[in-house]
């Protein structure tokens, strides 16, 4: 149930108003506050404190009211009936959508012959949690790993693979496409390295970089040896990304599709665009004009084909939008990626704008801030290099040895790897999405305070209670007179449809994160304050406790299978 809708939808019909609801964390004056006799006091031609009394009466009429009362200047504090929370807590159930979207969402997006590195972390690990809430709340998610599969960098791993074999077969001119190459193959964490030694190079040797660029067009446009040896790497560094994905636990895309599959489609938006007399030739190049007059900043056109005749990272773009448009025609397209492509995304959506191809509110990207080091600078390893997403994945995982070592707890490797990527995933979620955060490996590992392990170490509680307690339950009864711990906690615990919902409608993970922290604080102070298996308690009360152990337990499982972590079976 989603209490606070509930709650308020029946108080606005009870007064014919529209009322602000608050949920005051101190319940001591009542589980929902509000303002409203302060707020209409004008209409009605009463003191605020009179038309609190007047309201009071008839909110004391409803159903799930214990009582209601004035306080100070024209408060109203309502506190909630325990026989209407008791029957009214359950377990999260997936939701049906009053209006279902097709939601595409494009983000991981990760780049062929180049290693996953900590830029990706927040697009994989956001990305994930709001493709698994949006499916929760009964939305199609459709997602996307839009790969850099088919530009630049294509062309410099070509040229580099060249130059370290340039007696293969792919380079010759008398190149026969219906040959067995099979013999030729790649190391997937060697091929990584050709790019940035690629990249290297041309800085000094332009005929290096001139001879890379025309490669990548000549792919592009088909060149038989190229895109044999393309068809050999590519499938090795799919694989390879995979892996990585897998390893962070994350629901598989539904679609490995990016640059590549997108170019495709250039005839038709070509065509599109021609139609619409969008396409304006430039220094050999052709491009679209996206500025505005109202534009009070440089809003630079897109680049359709640049002057070697390849399709650029801009222009497929469009192409995979018309992709999307044609297969899954959905309601909304969502990226995720750094902020510093923002104004790609601001020109890109002018463009689908100008085509008619989807409205401006239809298109959506969230930009997010940069996972810096203490030094408040970006992310690096020790040696100052940027940071590898293995190298992190790594890095947390010795942080949280340590941490199992430190406690003197006995855990198998897989329990360790749990607890680590929760650390690791947990922190991400938690920060606010546009802002940069600093990463500590140390801190995110420990098992007290806002972090992963202490999330997982909370569900692993209460398993473990209700595991003791399986057979131990002789009543079936569930309706005691509720403590302020155990009504905290249920209260919380009936909060969770609006908290997703929420989460989703802001694109906000922090929220499902910190919900989950909040709902882990109140079950361990309830844990503590509210025996369960102790001989005084009785088999009422002793029931009703396994029943709110039982309902928690699955709430925060629901959350954490939600931020796309695993619980161990001990810890
Ligand atoms: N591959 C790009 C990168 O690593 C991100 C692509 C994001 N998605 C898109 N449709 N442009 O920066």
């Amino acid at each position: 149930m989603n209490l606070y809708k509930y709650v308020s939808d029946k108080i606005n019909e009870k007064l014919g108003a529209t009322v602000n609801l608050e949920s005051p964390r101190n319940r001591e004056f009542g589980d929902f506050a509000t303002n409203v006799a302060m707020v209409n006091v004008k209409s009605a031609g009463k003191n605020p404190r009179e038309l609190a009394t007047d309201y009071v009466a008839k909110l004391a009429e409803l159903d799930f009211v214990e009582n209601a009362s004035v306080a100070g200047p024209g408060f109203i504090n309502i506190k909630l009936r325990d026989d209407f929370i008791w029957k009214n807590v359950a377990a999260p159930e997936q939701i049906t959508a009053d209006k279902p979207l097709v939601i595409d969402m494009d983000y991981g997006a990760y780049n062929v012959a180049k290693s996953l590195h900590i830029g990706h972390l927040r697009t994989s690990i956001v990305g994930d949690t709001l493709y698994r809430l949006g499916r929760f709340l009964g939305h199609k998610m459709i997602s996307y790993n839009h790969m850099g599969d088919w530009g630049r960098s294509m062309g410099f791993v070509i040229a580099w693979i060249e130059r370290l074999h340039p007696d293969w077969p792919f380079f010759q001119s008398n190149f026969d496409p219906d040959g067995d190459y099979s013999k030729y193959t790649f190391d997937p964490a060697e091929l990584d390295t050709y790019y940035p030694s690629a990249a290297a190079l041309a800085k000094t040797d332009t005929a290096f970089l001139e001879h890379a660029q025309m490669i990548t067009a000549e792919l592009q446009q088909g060149h038989a040896g190229y895109n044999a040896i393309y068809n050999i790497f590519m499938p090795i560094s799919l694989a390879s990304m995979n892996k990585t994905v897998k390893s962070l636990n994350i629901v598989p895309f539904d679609n490995d599709l990016g640059e590549r599959n997108a170019a495709k489609y250039t005839a038709p938006v070509e065509k599109m665009i021609r139609d619409k007399n969008l396409l304006v030739k430039s220094d050999g190049a052709e491009i679209i004009i996206v500025k505005r007059d109202t534009d009070n900043k440089p809003m630079p056109p897109v680049m359709f084909y640049n002057s070697r005749g390849a399709v650029p990272y801009d222009a497929t773009d469009i192409m995979a939008l018309y992709y999307r448009k044609i297969t899954d025609n959905p309601d909304k397209v969502i990226y995720l990626t750094d902020k510093r492509q923002s104004l790609h995304f601001e020109q890109l959506f002018r463009v689908a704008e100008l085509l008619n191809m989807f409205p401006a509110d239809a298109l959506e990207h969230i930009g997010y801030g940069t996972i810096n080091g203490s030094d408040g600078k970006p992310f690096k390893t020790r040696d100052g290099n940027a940071a590898g997403l293995n190298d992190i994945i790594d890095m947390v995982r010795v942080a949280a040895r340590a941490r199992v070592a430190e406690s003197g707890k006995k855990l198998d490797d897989e329990t360790i790897d749990e607890i680590a990527l929760a650390a690791l995933k947990f922190n991400d979620l938690m920060h606010d999405l546009r802002s940069d955060y600093i990463f500590d490996p140390d801190s995110v590992t420990s098992f007290e305070g806002r972090t992963g392990p202490y999330i997982l170490y909370t569900a692993v509680r209460l398993n473990s209670i209700l595991k003791k307690a399986e057979t131990n339950q002789k009543s079936e009864i569930v309706n005691h007179k509720l403590t302020v711990d155990e009504r905290n906690l249920l209260i919380q615990i009936m909060d969770f449809e609006r908290t997703v919902l929420t989460a989703f409608d802001n694109r906000a993970t922090d929220l499902i994160a910190n919900y989950a922290y909040d709902l882990c604080q109140l079950i361990n102070t309830f844990y503590h304050n509210c025996p369960i298996m102790r001989d005084d308690i009785d088999d009422k009360t002793r029931a009703g406790r396994l029943h709110i152990v039982r309902v928690a337990r699955d709430t925060l499982a629901t959350a954490i299978d939600l931020m796309g972590l695993t619980v161990p079976r001990e810890m």
